[in-house]
């Protein structure tokens, strides 16, 4: 089955062009050597509105599968991508945010600084990773074995029940 996505970096400096986007880059390279599609990329900054705004026109544009962001998941005040993903998501995936803690917790105490939140908007599944590259795709890879099933799931594919 072949997945469609779109890589949301939340980054002030990188929107900016003061930085380059390394971790957009990754998270595309390890979804395309799955064979899946890459099909919407973008950086806007740490700010609610253009998060809020950015993920419900791609969610709602029936062009992809899975939206994944990197960044503004800390602490710092200007982290709100959590709070833009909770203001467009309609049921919350919790188990997914709980799997990356708790691997990523066994790489680094600061796992546990990650708010990082999962869910849908209709049949568009939405996942926070962190805006360091390195730990964007160590998230990531936590949940790769289950993004397939779970697009089968959210579109009602019949053969989804071969994957129980
Ligand atoms: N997860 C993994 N696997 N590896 C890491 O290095 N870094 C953490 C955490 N999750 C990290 C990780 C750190 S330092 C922070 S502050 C949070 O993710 C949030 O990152 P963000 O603010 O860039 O979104």
């Amino acid at each position: 089955m072949t997945l469609r996505f779109g890589i949301l970096t939340s980054s002030d400096r990188s929107s900016r062009g003061e930085r380059p986007d390394l971790s957009g880059p990754a998270l595309a390279d390890l979804v395309t050597a799955q064979g899946w599609t890459v099909t919407h990329t973008a950086i806007v900054p740490d700010d609610l509105d253009a998060l809020r705004k950015t993920l419900s026109t791609w969610a709602d544009s029936g062009e992809m599968d899975i939206i994944l962001t990197t960044g503004g998941t800390g602490f710092t005040p200007r982290d709100v991508t959590p709070e833009a993903t909770g203001l467009v998501i309609d049921r919350q995936a919790p188990g997914l945010a709980e799997a990356m803690r708790l691997e990523s917790r066994k790489v680094t105490p600061h796992a546990m600084l990650s708010r990082a939140v999962a869910g849908m908007r209709g049949r568009v599944l939405i996942i926070n990773l962190p805006g360091n590259p390195k730990a964007a795709a160590e998230n990531l890879q936590v949940v790769l074995p289950v993004l397939a099933h779970a697009v089968e799931l959210l579109k009602e594919d019949p053969g989804a029940e071969k994957h129980h």
